[in-house]
């Protein structure tokens, strides 16, 4: 399946673009390029200053506005029942729309302790159309298990760090278990791409005459995630989008899931914020 859908009903396609750390002109050229080529989802935020850039990309693409799913991030000054209004219009204004697909809280940043206020002043938005569907990023069950015991209502999407190297397997269960959308970012594990270059990744893409990237991307589909892979590159995004006509036997998808390296991996959303 090429899309999934969300709790209340709106289609998100299960394999997007990532646009940190692109400037407005890099993600102006890669949003446009990547719309040429089929992608349907683009994801960007407040705080990669580029909001201007992926506008201009989507325009540029000439692809009807309703036909692309734009996932947008507020920063947590706007963690208040009543600054998240005010942090999607600037969003909206900057990208040139109307509307949002899907906005998320980027951070809980629980130091601050705003983040259920945040969380109400979105479900009220959600009312009003002005955006599509709700949800986090980087928080951890804790965090989503606090926004139901006080609002009632949990994210359709939890925007996380997933790779294999990072399985998230608690996040994960925890998410299957409420109906919890999990899109995952740095999918192949960054620029570093060490997870690219393991044995096992390499090897599988060798049988199968695919890229490492390919393979992993494809592991995300298999364990239910939605990833937003980064790129620049006209033929690796059009690549990482080429990964609905093959299959990973669930022996393999096991095999790659057994790389993790655990939870202390990753970037600690307990600490770590903005
Ligand atoms: P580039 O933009 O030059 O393609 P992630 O999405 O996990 O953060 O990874 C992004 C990094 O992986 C970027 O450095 C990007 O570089 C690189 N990358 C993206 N797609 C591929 C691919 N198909 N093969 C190899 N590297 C890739």
């Amino acid at each position: 399946m090429r899309t999934v859908t969300l709790r209340h009903g709106g289609e998100m396609p299960r394999v997007g673009l990532g646009t940190w750390p692109m400037d407005d002109a890099e993600a102006e050229t890669a949003v446009a390029t990547a719309i040429a080529g089929g992608y349907r989802l683009i994801d960007t935020a407040e705080n990669y200053g580029n909001e201007d850039g992926v506008g201009r990309g989507i325009r540029a693409s000439g692809v009807a506005r309703d036909q692309i799913f734009i996932t947008t991030k507020l920063n947590k000054r706007w963690h208040g029942v009543d600054l998240v209004a005010e942090a999607v219009n600037r969003s909206a204004d900057r990208l040139g729309v109307d509307y949002l697909d899907l906005i998320l809280i980027h951070w809980p940043n629980p130091a601050q302790d705003r983040y259920v206020e945040a969380w109400q002043g979105l479900i009220a938005l959600r009312d009003t159309g002005r955006v599509r569907a709700i949800g986090t990023s980087n928080f951890k069950p804790a965090h989503l298990r606090r926004l139901e015991k006080e609002t009632g209502v949990l994210p359709e999407v939890n925007q996380i760090e997933l790779s294999p190297f990072a399985t998230r397997t608690a996040s994960r269960s925890y998410h299957d278990e409420n109906g919890i959308v999990t899109e995952s970012w740095s999918p192949l594990g960054g620029s570093a791409n060490r997870i690219l270059r393991a044995p096992l990744i390499v090897e599988l893409a060798a049988r199968r005459d695919r890229s490492p990237a390919q393979i992993v991307l494809r592991w995300h589909l298999e364990i239910g995630a939605a990833p937003i892979p980064k790129s620049s590159n006209p033929e690796r995004l059009a690549a990482n989008l080429d990964v609905f006509d093959f299959a990973l036997a669930p022996q393999e998808v096991a095999a790659i899931s057994a790389l993790d390296r655990g939870e202390s991996t990753v970037v600690d959303s307990d600490s770590f914020g903005h």
